[in-house]
């Protein structure tokens, strides 16, 4: 699998030597970036996107909990994200179509990530359209949380689609991700982990990732 750090988990008096230190083999740099309006917590803006993607050649994963991804998908796209994704609930349904074409328009890699109480057919007639799906395990806001098993249901639905109508859309999930959880999403079909607390909380990161990209 495809692991992706969150450094949401990492010292950001130190990120520098913190994204270096995740820097192996095929990973993302999972970047969650929070309003404080669409989840109960604030994070960081482009301005951080920006100076990492300065110095590390990293696949900038960008995973917006915010009210307004469509004002602010320009800011990110200039600062270097690869793939900026969104979540459906913050759109207004008339507007997901606009918000896809228009992130696309921008040059970079689309994604919808959906909440764990949103069902995941509600993507339905946007799948085809779109790189990523992005399963949300936790509720979005906080890392070190819990993972929620109803996640495994909606890998396995899109895993199901992907194969069924030849669909291109990577399928990953975020939160409570470590050993055990990892391998259950990938026995379901995933193809991207993100991990914040299990990674950056480990002696041995390297290994942790090593692992985790074997399983
Ligand atoms: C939660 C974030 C996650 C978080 C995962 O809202 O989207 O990316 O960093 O953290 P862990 O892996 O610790 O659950
Ligand atoms: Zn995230």
């Amino acid at each position: 699998m495809i692991v992706a750090p969150s450094i949401l988990s990492a010292n950001f008096n130190n990120l520098n030597e913190e994204i270096k230190s995740i820097n192996h083999g095929n990973v993302w740099l999972h970047c969650d970036v929070m309003d404080g309006h669409f989840v109960p917590n604030i994070t960081f803006g482009a301005c951080v996107i920006k100076n990492i993607k300065k110095d590390f050649d990293l696949f900038m994963d960008v995973h917006l909990m915010i009210t307004d991804p469509y004002k602010y998908a320009i800011d990110f796209c200039n600062a270097g994200a690869d793939l900026i994704t969104y979540h459906y609930e913050a759109v207004k349904e008339e507007d997901i179509d606009k918000t896809i074409s228009y992130i696309k328009s921008l040059g970079v890699k689309v994604g919808i990530s959906v909440k764990p109480n949103t069902d995941i057919k509600v993507l339905d007639k946007y799948l085809k359209d779109i790189d990523l799906v992005l399963v949300m395990s936790v509720e979005p806001g906080f890392g070190g949380q819990k993972f929620i098993d109803s996640a495994l249901g909606k890998i396995r639905y899109l895993k199901e689609t992907k194969d069924k109508n030849g669909y291109k859309y990577f399928i990953e999930v975020d939160g409570g991700i470590n050993h055990e959880t990892a391998r259950l999403v990938k026995m379901s079909g995933c193809e991207v982990v993100v991990a914040g607390n299990y990674i950056f909380n480990s002696d041995n990161r390297k290994e942790v990732i090593n692992d985790l990209q074997n399983i």
